[in-house]
């Protein structure tokens, strides 16, 4: 099939159906890796479609149409995609359309990487970044000055999950003019779930993914890109790319490309098993304080409906075991999540995003944008969710702490000397499912 694909085709078939390699006589129905640094010209004076692959590689263009083409399916001839060696260096490439006195405006829930990047490399280069809470009216109503030259956001946020109105942030940029760019972070839905680029009403003007997270899937790229409509902020980012040098090789082109052919079949999983085990805790006797934008009661779910195709919760859950101790102990009984950052690949994982994600920013900050310290996140990949579900019964039980025993009894968690929880066997536990006979405390 021929770029760009009808926008009438259906959604599975978009993630599947294009053309692998255009320009190739051979017509390979798998798009090939041109693994080569450069391309021979035809004379010293005339330039072929391709030089230098840092400039433009047909494995790279081949991904960059389809993420535009995932991104903006109602537009994919003036859609533009640029792929990126990590989510941040596509970030860094976001930014350097800022100059100093520019001022950038974020969302104060992001991913430790990106609060780094702006207060690290961008503030010192006088770039001015302020932060508010997106989801608060009052302070969205406020958040933006003349000054304001990009607006940045996710949502669902990393790692609190709660959700900006896409609609709302970009009509409130507007009231600033035109110069105020408005960028996603969409990185925790994926374009299978949504899209801001073509949100009606107005979308936003760049969306981001670190496609290192669901739009790879499978934890084995570290990539990023960039997605716009504007052709002038297209030319301006395809010159950054280039004389910046950060752009995706043609290998982690091609896995990615591989990756993002199940896009749609992965996520449907995925996010049907994150669901019932975001179920399982909610219900859960030790009363942890779930965050799942797919919950019925979940804070900004309306908003989350109206932008996210059927108002899909994703992947990733988070919760609360009101002591920081007790998450530890808890992601460290777990055996079929690997203790690891990221998210959004076939395999599970969890993490202490206060530990681990976002370490990098400091404990004052995070105390003060009331990040919980025991907040545990969890990513949903392809497992059985019985399997999933058993490992956290399991890992909540030997985490919990023992209940008063008169007979001076020990704990039931084999502890090391350290106070360490020693793992068992990796085979699940039989009593799987059993409610945790000693639940943690509730949250204070
Ligand atoms: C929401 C979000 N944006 C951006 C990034 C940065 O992406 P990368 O790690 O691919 O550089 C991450 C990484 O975890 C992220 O979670």
């Amino acid at each position: 099939m021929a770029h760009p694909q009808p926008p009438t085709i259906g959604e599975y078939t978009r993630t599947v159906a294009f053309a692998a390699a255009p320009n190739d006589p051979l017509h390979p129905s798998a798009t090939p890796i041109y693994q080569t640094a450069t391309f021979a010209q035809e004379s010293a004076l005339e330039f072929g479609r391709y030089d230098y692959s840092r400039s433009g590689n047909p494995t790279r263009d081949v991904l960059e149409r389809q993420l535009a083409a995932l991104e903006n399916p109602g537009a994919p001839e003036t859609t533009r995609a640029f792929a990126f060696a990590s989510g941040l260096a596509a970030l860094t490439a976001a930014t350097r359309t800022l100059l100093p006195g520019d001022e950038l405006v974020a969302c104060d829930d992001l991913y430790g990487g990106s609060y780094r990047l702006f207060s690290r490399l961008l503030e010192p280069r006088g770039v001015t970044v302020r932060y508010a809470d997106f989801t608060d009216p009052a302070q969205l109503a406020r958040a933006f000055s003349p000054r304001t030259r990009l607006i940045h956001f996710e949502t669902p946020t990393n790692p609190l999950l709660r959700i900006v109105d896409i609609r709302a942030v970009v009509a409130a940029a507007r009231a600033q003019g035109p110069r105020a760019r408005v960028l996603v972070d969409s990185t925790a839905m994926s374009p299978w779930l949504q899209r801001p680029l073509e949100l009606d009403g107005g979308g936003a003007d760049i969306v981001l993914h670190s496609a290192t997270k669901l739009l790879n899937g499978h934890g084995d790229v570290t990539a990023g890109a960039l997605i716009v409509r504007d052709p002038g902020l297209a030319e301006e980012l395809a010159f950054i790319q280039n004389a910046e040098g950060a752009a995706l090789s043609p290998f982690d082109s091609f896995l990615l490309l591989r990756g993002l052919k199940t896009l749609g079949v992965r996520i449907d999983r995925q996010q049907a098993t994150a669901r019932t085990v975001a179920d399982f805790l909610a219900s859960h006797p030790a009363a942890f304080e779930v965050g799942y934008p797919g919950l019925a009661h979940a804070p900004g779910r309306d908003i989350h409906a109206r932008q996210a195709r059927g108002g899909g919760g994703g992947v990733v859950i988070t919760f609360r075991t009101g002591d920081i101790e007790l998450s530890r102990r808890l992601v460290e009984s777990l055996r079929l999540f690997p203790i690891a950052v990221s998210f959004g690949s076939i395999n599970s994982t969890a993490s202490l995003p206060c530990r681990m994600s976002h370490a990098s920013i400091p404990a004052e900050v995070r105390a003060r944008r009331q990040l919980p310290e025991d907040l545990v996140r969890l990513s949903i990949g392809l497992e059985d969710a019985d399997d999933l579900i058993a490992d956290l019964d399991q890992a909540v039980t030997s985490a919990s702490p023992p209940m008063f025993d008169p007979s001076g009894g020990q704990s039931r968690t084999p502890r090391a000397k350290t106070g360490a929880v020693v793992r068992r066997s990796p085979s699940l536990l039989p009593q799987a499912h059993a409610p945790a006979h000693r639940p943690i405390p509730a949250q204070p």
